[in-house]
């Protein structure tokens, strides 16, 4: 589900193109460049069955199904996954904030591969550069990526900073918030 901050968010002419191709998009960039807010344009006007996840909380709930250790559990973990893996439009928001270990990426590995041998619609917004992603993920993963997604690279300065508002009594810079000398 989409986090309410983005549930309103309009689509431009860009996203709405994006979501009637129903092409997949790769967006790389810096902390608050706009990533999610463009991932969330798209999300919203998509009519189709749609998912919109966060990855690091999505796999840390992944993980603890998998390893669970009753009778069932290997089939609640597959029903869980296969909801992402058959959504039409899956929103991957934030890869690569999660813990860089074999288990997390292997789940990642195993989603996006199904989803490229699917030809479904994926957004992902990380981050991590593509040298970086080819490392934590694999180089045969992120070729395909490449091959399907849009790569989108977004460059600028971090939105939320410019929104901040601080009572600037005796500040000059903002590097002196918290300062006490
Ligand atoms: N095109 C835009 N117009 C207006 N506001 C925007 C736009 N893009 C982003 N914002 C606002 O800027 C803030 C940061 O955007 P967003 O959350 O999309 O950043 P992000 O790139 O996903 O950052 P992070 O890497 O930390 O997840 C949000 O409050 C968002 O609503
Ligand atoms: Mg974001």
């Amino acid at each position: 589900m989409i986090p309410k901050r983005y549930k309103d968010i309009a689509a431009d002419d860009w996203a709405k193109k994006i979501a009637r191709m129903e092409q997949s998009v790769l967006m790389i960039g810096g902390v608050g460049v706009g990533k999610t807010y463009k991932a969330a344009q798209i999300y919203n006007i998509f009519g189709k069955s749609r998912d919109f996840i966060d990855v690091s909380e999505y796999l840390r709930e992944a993980n603890r199904r998998k390893w669970l250790k009753t009778t069932d559990a290997s089939e609640r973990y597959r029903e869980w996954i296969d909801e992402v893996m058959n959504a039409k439009l899956l929103v991957l928001d934030d890869l690569g904030i999660e813990k860089a270990d074999e288990q997390n990426a292997s789940i990642i590995r195993e989603i996006i591969q199904r989803r490229y041998n699917d030809a479904s619609m994926t957004i992902i917004t990380t981050n991590l550069n593509g040298k970086e992603l080819e490392a934590r993920y694999s180089a045969r993963l992120i070729s395909r990526v490449y091959e399907d997604y849009q790569v989108i690279v977004m460059k600028g300065a971090d939105r939320r900073r410019d929104k901040m508002s601080v009572f600037k009594m005796g500040v000059e810079d903002e590097n002196d918030i918290g300062k006490t000398d």
